[in-house]
This record gives structure tokens, sequence and C-alpha cells, in this order.
């Protein structure tokens, strides 16, 4: 018979952006199917069988896990922006502006996914290392090829991995050797690859086709009106794009398309800017566009590191504006542009970059704080991928994706070694800001332990 899972011991986790709840003493059980069934909090260790009992639970029907000081329960890391063919690519063409980093680095690399044993193997050694990593839940741009973005998807359904895999769509300005070849094949290799994910996860619970039109500038405007079609008439279907990310970018896409001023109005024409859009970047913003994301309830995939290392934009989003209007962020690790495929760097980074936009803005955009980028990671991430009421944070009815994390186990010299007298709080600040995947002893994604 299928177990209940059952921890005791100390939970974190956010309730909304400044609202960090540490749990001392928790008791959390996951029901056989995923879902966390009970949460109570300050429980002491001794009184937990008896507990158990009172929720009709014999003793074959759970496993419990009494956690050590040091030891604790985040929610899972949602990385809203993630290239998987550029697994092997990470750390190229640093410095490089985008379109010469896509010619000269990228394009090459992502051809290779045109043969599928290639791609299987980086492939798996990407959802193997993403979920090593703490992400229970990615946003992936696969390559234009559908036979390998559906193997993405058969990986991340066996592995245990909750994505949006997305056929990337691009039939322009990208070399011959890697580009769709008409309108009408991108299209149809898309509604392909959605219907084959639709077979391999027919509820949609871990895996869902993304529609990714690369950019703009890749796409003529027949793709992109063929994809506010599909969009138009699924829509349940996630929508991902590179927005606003670089001037080189921005000025380029201005030529091609002269009659939109801004990329919102020339995304929201092709009906690709919907509550299920998540847009990478955004690190220019004009006072319209924002109004039109709020408007329109598109989230921001907010990608600190390779905003500073690739592309030429060197500016990352305005995110205390964003937060400050509602708009939805999270964050993204953009792996393989930039360097790190870890969230924890991604979480550093945005608060540093936050840091240089309150010198920026004389002040009037304060940095972020600790709690606040966890909550990027976590709940804010959750929420761009419109998958909050199933995740993103423990509470009773949502599906136990979790990280078991151990502040003690590292190596010594990798986290801010623990001391006596720290409190749950300070230990939980070190891990945030000095731990690495050594410390996530356990990943979990609805109540299955997945990590490798
Ligand atoms: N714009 C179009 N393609 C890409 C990509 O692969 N990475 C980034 N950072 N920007 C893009
Ligand atoms: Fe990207």
């Amino acid at each position: 018979m299928a177990q209940h899972l059952v921890f005791h011991g100390t939970l974190i986790h956010c309730l909304s952006l400044d609202q960090l709840e540490i749990i001392e003493n928790g008791l959390i059980v996951i029901a056989p199917g995923g879902i966390i069934s009970s949460l109570v909090k300050s429980i002491s260790k001794d009184s937990v069988y008896q507990h158990l009992a009172t929720l009709g639970l014999s003793e074959s029907q759970y496993d419990v896990h009494f956690l050590d000081r040091g030891q604790f329960l985040i929610p899972g890391f949602v990385d809203t922006h993630n290239h998987a063919p550029q697994w092997a690519q990470r750390g190229l063409g640093q410095s490089m502006h985008i379109l010469d980093w896509l010619d000269k680095v990228t394009f090459p690399n992502e051809a290779r996914f045109r043969d599928p044993e290639y791609a299987r193997r980086i492939y798996a050694s990407c959802v193997d290392g993403f979920l090593q990593q703490g992400i229970t839940t990615a946003s992936y741009y696969g390559s234009m090829h559908a036979e390998a973005t559906k193997i993405l998807g058969d990986l991340c359904l066996e592995k245990g991995q909750r994505a949006f895999v997305g056929k990337c769509n691009m039939n322009r300005n990208a070399p011959d050797y890697y580009r769709d070849a008409t309108v009408e094949s991108s299209l149809s290799e898309t509604r392909d690859c959605i219907a084959y994910i639709r077979r391999i996860d027919p509820e949609g619970r871990l895996i869902k086709h993304v529609l990714t039109p690369r950019f703009a500038i890749t796409c003529e405007d027949a793709l992109l009106a063929g994809l506010g079609e599909i969009a138009r008439s699924n829509p349940d279907l996630p929508i991902q794009t590179h927005f606003n990310e670089a001037e080189q970018e921005m000025s380029f896409t201005k030529t091609l398309f002269p009659r939109f001023d801004n990329e919102v109005d020339l995304y929201g024409h092709f009906g690709l800017l919907t509550k299920r859009s998540i847009l990478a970047h955004c690190c220019y913003v004009s006072e319209y566009e924002l109004g039109r994301l709020k408007d329109l309830e598109c989230g921001v995939a907010h990608c600190p590191i390779s905003n500073m290392t690739v592309g030429g934009g060197f500016m990352a989003a305005p995110v205390r504006e964003f937060l400050r209007r509602d708009i939805k962020v999270g964050l993204g690790t953009d792996s393989g542009g930039g360097f790190s495929s870890s969230i924890l760097d991604a979480m550093r980074q945005a608060l540093v970059a936050s840091n240089a936009k309150e010198v920026m803005s004389q002040g009037k955009d304060k940095g972020l704080s600790i709690d606040e980028v966890f909550y990027l990671a976590t709940l804010g991430g959750a929420r761009v991928c419109c998958l909050d009421e199933k995740i993103g944070n423990l509470a009773v009815g949502k599906e136990f994706d979790a990280l078991l994390i151990d502040s003690a186990s590292s190596k010594p010299g990798v986290m801010t070694m623990l001391e006596e007298h720290d409190d749950i709080k300070t230990i939980f600040d070190k891990f945030i800001m000095t731990g690495d995947d050594r410390n996530i002893k356990g990943v979990f994604v609805q109540g299955r332990q997945v990590k490798v």
C-alpha cells in the first residue's frame, strides 16, 4: 500500500512577498497522491505518533522523518526561464552582444539537437542537473526540433520534473542550417509537439507544452500570428518569449516591425500576451508597457545573471517596480546564457542587481531582501507559471514539491558554518547566501523523491 510521507521539524516558506513563515516543530503529512494533507505547527516530537493516530493513520500507513537541527524543508525552486539545449554551452560567449552570441555560440550549438541521440544524452544530463539543484519546476525552451523536444518531455516525465517544454519557433534571421523551413512547418511541428505532450501526460499533471516563439526577430508576422491562433484555441497553454532584453535586440526588432512602437504592442497584436505569458528579461520597460503588462497579467522571468553577462543589456530588470505594481515576477537561470544554472546563484545576483538599481534610482527602488529573492524563486515563480494553486509553498492542499535542506552537511568552507547560537532565520539566511546543491539533501516533486 502506498505510504503517507511525514516530516517533523522546521519548515520555511512564503505566504506572500512580505510574509516568510518559519514553522518550528511542524508536522507535515503528504498523502500518497503527493498532496499535502495536513500541516500542524508547534507539535512536540513525542506527540507525533499520537497526532497521526488522530488523523486516522495507523503505523503501517506512514513513513516518518524527524529532521535534525540545521535541516529544514522549503518549497522547490521554480526556474521560469531555461534553455535545455544550452546545457552544454553554459559559460560560453560571456560579454557578447545578443545577436552575435546567438550567431556564434548558440545557433551552432542548438543545431546539434537535430540528432535525437545527442538530444537524449544532453537533455538527460540537463534534467538531472537541474533536479540536483532543487529546480522542481522549469519552463524550458527546446531547440527548433520537434523530435528533440518530445524527448525532453519524455525525460522530464520519466525523471519526475514538473516542466513546461516548448519547441522553439524561428523561421528567419537564423542560419539556413538552423531555422524552421516554413511558417506552416513550424506551426505543424508545434501542433504535433502539443499533441505528443498531451498524449504522454493527458491531464497535464507534470508536463505542458509551452508556445515558444524565440523572439520577434526570428519570427515572421505569419508565424507569430499562427502561434497566436494556437494560443487562442488552446487557452490552457503557457507562452514564452524573450522581451525587451537589450538595446541591440530592441532596435533590430523596431526595424523589422516599424508599425509597432514597442514590444508590448507587437506581441499583444499577435495574441501572445495573456496571463499565461512568461516574458524573459523585461530589462527596459516604459511606463506604458508597465501598465499593459499589469493589465494583461503577464509574468516576468527575471534573469539577473545572463542580463549581466550575455545579451549586451548589462542591465537588470526593474524588479522593485514590477513588485510595486503587483506584476508577477519569478527568477530564471536563463541557462546557458550566463554562467550558472543555480537558482541560488540567481537569487544572489537578483539581490546584487537590485542594490545597483537602488543606487541608480537614488534610493527610490529599494534593494531586494533575502526573503524577497526567496519568494521570487518559489511562490513568485509559481505565480508566473500560473501554478500557484498547485505549488509555490507548503500549504495544505498543494502538491508537495519541496527540498530537504541540510545546512550542516556541506564540506567545511562551502556554506558559512553554523554556530551554536544561530537561530533558524540565521541558518536560513546562511543557506540562501552561501549554500549550494550539496546542502540539498532531498528533492520531491508531487511527493516523489527525484534527486538522483
Ligand atoms: N533571445 C533570443 N534567443 C535567446 C537566447 O537563447 N538567450 C537569450 N538570453 N536571449 C535570447
Ligand atoms: Fe533566454
